[in-house]
C-alpha cells in the first residue's frame, strides 16, 4: 500500500469575466438557452494573463497552503492542451518561475479535460520512486485559445483558469486508485494543431452521452477498487462540462446536496483546471477537513476519462 493525499490547493483565474449577455452580442444564443442546457452564467477570459502566469500563481497558492518548499517538490506535472509554448513546457517554465530544484522531474501530460487526473495518476507512480515525496500537480487551460468565437455550439462552453494541488507520498498511505480510460476519436471532439487550421469541433450530444456513461463507469470502478460505497465517500468532485452531467450523477447515486459541488456557473468549462480549481474552492470554504476523502471523476477529449479517490492529509 503507497500513495498520496492532497497537502493544499490553489487556483488562478483571469480577471475579465465574460457573461452569457456579452456572448448574445457575439454570436446567435440567448442567456436563457446557456443557463438551462448548460448552467454556465459566466467565465472568465484571459486578457493579460498567460498560461504561464495562471500556472505560477495558483502552484504559489497551493505550496503556501501546503506549508511545502519549492525545493521539497519532486515531481511537476501541468495537465494541459494549450501551453504557451511547447518548448519549454509549461511545466520547465514554471520551474523556472517557482526555482524549483534542477532534479525536479517536469514535464506536461495531455488529457484534455481528464489531464488533472491522468497528472495525479502519474505523480503517485513517480513519486513512489523519487527522491523528494513532494509533487506538484497543476491543470491549465486557456480555452479561449481553442475556441472559435463565432462558433455557438462550442464558445458557450469554455473558460480560462488554472488550479493546482500539492501532494505528498507515502509508503503507509493508500494508492489514489486511480482508474483511467481512453478510446482514441478524433470525431466526438477535435482540436488540430499547427501547421493544420482550425478550431475546437464537438459533436455535443454525442459528448454529452458519452459523458453519462463514462462518469458511472468511473464511480463503480472507484469505489469497487477501495471497496467501499458511494455512502462512505464525503465528497464528489465532478469535472464541470455540464450542469445536467454533474445533476444526472448526483441523481444516480443520491448524493445529498451537501456531498457535491458546482462552479460552471461562474467559471465554464476549464478543462483540465476545472478538478483542481473545485478542490481549492472547497479548501477554501473549509468543506474538505482533514481525513475527507474525496472521490474525483473526470472526461473529454482524446476521448479521455478517470476517476480516483484522493483523501486530504
Ligand atoms: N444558443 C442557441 N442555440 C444553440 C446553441 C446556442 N449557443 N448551440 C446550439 N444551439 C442549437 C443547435 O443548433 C440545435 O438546433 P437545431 O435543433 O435547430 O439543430 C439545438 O440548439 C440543440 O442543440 P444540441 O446540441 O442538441 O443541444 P444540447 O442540449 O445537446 O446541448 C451542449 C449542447 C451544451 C454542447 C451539450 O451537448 C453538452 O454539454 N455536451 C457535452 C460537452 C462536454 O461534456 N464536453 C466535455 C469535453 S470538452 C473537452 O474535453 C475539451
Amino acid at each position: 500500500m503507497n500513495g498520496i493525499k492532497i497537502r493544499g490547493t490553489g487556483r488562478a483565474l483571469p480577471e475579465h469575466v465574460l457573461t452569457n449577455g456579452d456572448l448574445t452580442r457575439m454570436v446567435d444564443t440567448s442567456e436563457a438557452w446557456i443557463a438551462s442546457r448548460t448552467g454556465i452564467l459566466e467565465r472568465h477570459i484571459r486578457t493579460g494573463e498567460t498560461h504561464a502566469s495562471l500556472c505560477r500563481d495558483a502552484a504559489r497558492s497551493a505550496l503556501e497552503r501546503a506549508g511545502v518548499a519549492p525545493e521539497e517538490i519532486g515531481v511537476c506535472v501541468v495537465a494541459t492542451v494549450t501551453p504557451d509554448t511547447r518548448v519549454p513546457s509549461a511545466a520547465c517554465t514554471l520551474q523556472k518561475a517557482l526555482g524549483l530544484s534542477y532534479d525536479t522531474l517536469c514535464f506536461d501530460l495531455n488529457a484534455a479535460c481528464t489531464g488533472f487526473l491522468y497528472a495525479l495518476h502519474t505523480t503517485e507512480c513517480l513519486l513512489a520512486a523519487a527522491p523528494k515525496k513532494f509533487g506538484l500537480v497543476v491543470g491549465c487551460d486557456l480555452c479561449s485559445r481553442l475556441v472559435d468565437w463565432t462558433d455557438r455550439n462550442t464558445c458557450i462552453l469554455f473558460g480560462d483558469g488554472a488550479g493546482a494541488a500539492v501532494v505528498e507520498w507515502r509508503a503507509e498511505w493508500p494508492s489514489a486508485g486511480a482508474v483511467l480510460g481512453c478510446a482514441g476519436n478524433d470525431e466526438l471532439l477535435r482540436c488540430p494543431a499547427p501547421p493544420e487550421e482550425g478550431y475546437l469541433t464537438m459533436e455535443g450530444q454525442k459528448v454529452f452521452k458519452f459523458a453519462l456513461a463514462a462518469v458511472p463507469w468511473c464511480i463503480d470502478r472507484v469505489l469497487e477498487r477501495h471497496g467501499i460505497t458511494a455512502g462512505d465517500v464525503d465528497f464528489f468532485v465532478f469535472h464541470q462540462a455540464n450542469a445536467r452531467i454533474i445533476d444526472l450523477a448526483a441523481k444516480k447515486y443520491r448524493i445529498p446536496p451537501e456531498k457535491y459541488y458546482k462552479n460552471i456557473q461562474r467559471c465554464g468549462n476549464t478543462s483540465a483546471a476545472s478538478i483542481p480549481i473545485v478542490l481549492s474552492e472547497l479548501a477554501d470554504a473549509d468543506r474538505l477537513p482533514r481525513g475527507s476523502k474525496t472521490l474525483l471523476v473526470g472526461f473529454g477529449g482524446g476521448l479521455t476519462w478517470g476517476g480516483a479517490l484522493v483523501e486530504m492529509a
